[in-house]
């Protein structure tokens, strides 16, 4: 139960996708508050739409219908560019197969978005957020020398 003010709304959101002509309906008026501090989970059997769902609430793609509202604003049709500052300072995105730059280490992955700020990297901050996950020791590393375990902090014997 949370009381936290909304910061996702989406009103009656719909999503299709055309092959030719023919319109082929995933998202069917879909209405959703999330508010600040909620952990929320979208279930649902394959194909049902939950990729489609995340790609939109994480502005990698577009509605076809309806309203996305980000802290109480339309984002439903904003520019490329207003688009690309929100993905930089609004939203974090961990994709199922993370999408990490393999021949940067930890510290220019978790620093490289702030370059496109075109602020200056806050190199502190970024170590900062690197020893959160308790990966402080490893920020030299490459994502291929980190595995999986030892990014979520599990004791992994051998494997580390
Ligand atoms: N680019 C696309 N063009 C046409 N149809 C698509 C496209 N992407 C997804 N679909 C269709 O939209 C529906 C929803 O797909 P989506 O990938 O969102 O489902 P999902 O819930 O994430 O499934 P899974 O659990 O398998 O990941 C499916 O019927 C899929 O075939
Ligand atoms: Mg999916």
């Amino acid at each position: 139960m949370s009381h936290g003010e909304v910061l996702l709304e989406l009103v009656d959101l719909e999503k299709s996708y055309f092959l030719g002509a023919e319109e082929i309906p995933v998202l069917k008026k879909i209405n959703l508050v999330i508010r600040r501090g909620e952990f929320i989970a979208i279930m649902g059997t394959s194909g049902s739409g939950k990729s489609t769902l995340m790609n939109i609430l994480g502005f990698l793609d577009r509605p076809t219908r309806g309203l996305y509202k980000l802290k109480g604003k339309d984002v439903t049709a904003l520019t490329d560019e207003d688009e690309a500052m929100i993905r930089n300072r609004e939203i974090g995105f961990i994709f199922q197969t993370f999408n990490l730059l393999a021949q940067y280490s930890v510290f220019d992955n978790v620093g490289l978005p702030l370059m496109y700020r075109d602020d200056e990297v806050d190199e502190a901050a970024v170590l900062k957020a690197i020893d959160i996950v308790g990966l402080g020791h490893r920020h030299h590393h490459k994502p291929m020398e980190i595995s999986a375990a030892s990014a979520s902090g599990w004791p992994s014997p051998g494997r580390s």
